[in-house]
């Protein structure tokens, strides 16, 4: 029976344990670049003990941002801000990973802590925000955006490529696409945001055709030993939710066949006013089914809060990893409070030696 504090293997790279940082938006950078905030911020979650630190939301092109203060990897300069962080985080002894993104509709948006709106068409700061259809999300992000022609589709997947190739170069060693939370991807598949008459649109055939297709050009270019994953809104919780499921699965089922070494189970946000559940660890049951039905390893997130909850999702197979978001930004020492709670012999071993040497003599 596996447990939260195993090590897991996938591919030729091992975590130390199951626990992965969940993917955040820092909203603090300046033109895509790595700076200060990011080392202190994502050194210090990784000196907190998790397995697998995963970069921000990063966008593979200006437009692909969801705010002007996200991070990108459109160009060298910025892959080689990120060079130092990686190497730094890869001494800590986790893994590093990167999320991969377009935000399509619901970019050009103010930081959430200024709005969390689209920034003003007349803004210098604006763009225009492109999407499979001329629809906007609605509510904080009402921007009717640009409906792509075949060449913005092309551009967009050989933009995903370059983000993976530098990825690859500066020595990421899990590959995150997103494909979730009603950014591009997502709104691809979805039929609030895809009411396309082409071969992008219609049937979950070709609604999921441009989620393939990164993920086939991207796996080209991702080395054949790392592991390649992404996060995917499987359920929007509409009331419609059986079918979106058994459609999403099937499309998971695809991916893997194509080469996608493990998804993270997610939540769509195609559309504003569906009721989502709320509530601990509210998503690990539907994770728990696409594991179950695809065969394919997977991760989930959503107030999985403490490590005994963690533990048990773990020891259930439930799921192989857990992705833990805003609890380890309340505590970016929360694996070594898990460990600790779950009485793991040496867990002050998690923390490294300045701390845990200091630690380990008061248990
Ligand atoms: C500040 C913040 C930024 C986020 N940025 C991203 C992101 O860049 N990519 C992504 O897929 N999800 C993002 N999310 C969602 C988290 O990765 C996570 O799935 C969500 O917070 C639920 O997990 P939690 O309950 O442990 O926080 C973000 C969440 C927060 C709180």
């Amino acid at each position: 029976m596996p447990a939260l504090f195993d090590p897991y293997s996938l591919k030729s790279v091992t975590l130390r344990n199951r626990i992965a940082v969940s993917p955040m938006c820092q909203y603090q950078a300046k033109e895509g670049l790595v700076n200060e905030w990011h080392k202190v911020h994502y050194t210090t979650l990784a000196h907190g003990g998790a397995g697998l630190v995963t970069l921000e939301a990063t966008a593979v092109s200006p437009e692909g941002r969801i705010t002007p203060r996200c991070l990108g990897l459109w160009n060298d300069k910025q892959a080689d801000s990120f060079a130092p962080l990686v190497a730094a985080l890869r001494q800590t002894g986790t893994v590093v990973g990167l999320q991969i993104a377009h935000s399509g509709r619901k970019g050009s948006a103010n930081v959430p802590w200024e709005g969390d709106d689209h920034i003003p068409e007349t803004s210098p700061e604006s763009w225009q925000p492109i999407a499979p259809s001329a629809i906007a999300f609605g509510q904080n992000r009402a921007r009717v955006p640009h409906a792509m022609t075949i060449e913005d589709i092309e551009r967009v997947k050989a933009d995903f490529v370059r983000a993976a190739e530098r990825a690859r170069d500066m020595g990421i060693q899990v590959l995150m696409l997103h494909f979730a939370h009603g950014y591009l991807a997502q709104s691809f598949w979805s039929t609030y945001s895809n009411q396309r008459t082409d071969r992008y649109g219609g049937t979950a055939e070709n609604r999921g055709r441009f989620l393939l297709e990164t993920l086939d050009a991207v796996r080209a270019v991702w080395p054949e030993h790392l592991p390649l994953c992404a996060r995917f809104g499987v359920i929007e919780f509409d009331g419609k939710d059986e079918e979106t499921l058994t459609e999403s699965i099937a499309l998971v089922r695809k991916m893997k066949e194509r080469g996608l070494d493990f998804l993270d189970v997610s939540v769509g946000f195609s559309t504003p006013g569906v009721t989502v559940p709320w509530g601990a660890a509210f998503m690990a049951p539907i994770a728990a089914r696409v594991r179950r039905e695809v065969a394919l390893p997977v991760a989930t997130s959503w107030y999985i809060n403490d490590g005994r909850q963690a533990d048990a999702l773990i020891r259930n197979e439930a799921v192989d990893l857990v992705m833990i978001g805003r609890p380890l930004l309340a505590n970016p020492y929360w694996s070594y409070e898990a460990a600790r709670v779950l009485h793991i012999p040496q867990a002050s071993q998690i923390l490294p030696p300045s701390y845990g040497w200091s630690l380990s003599r008061y248990h």
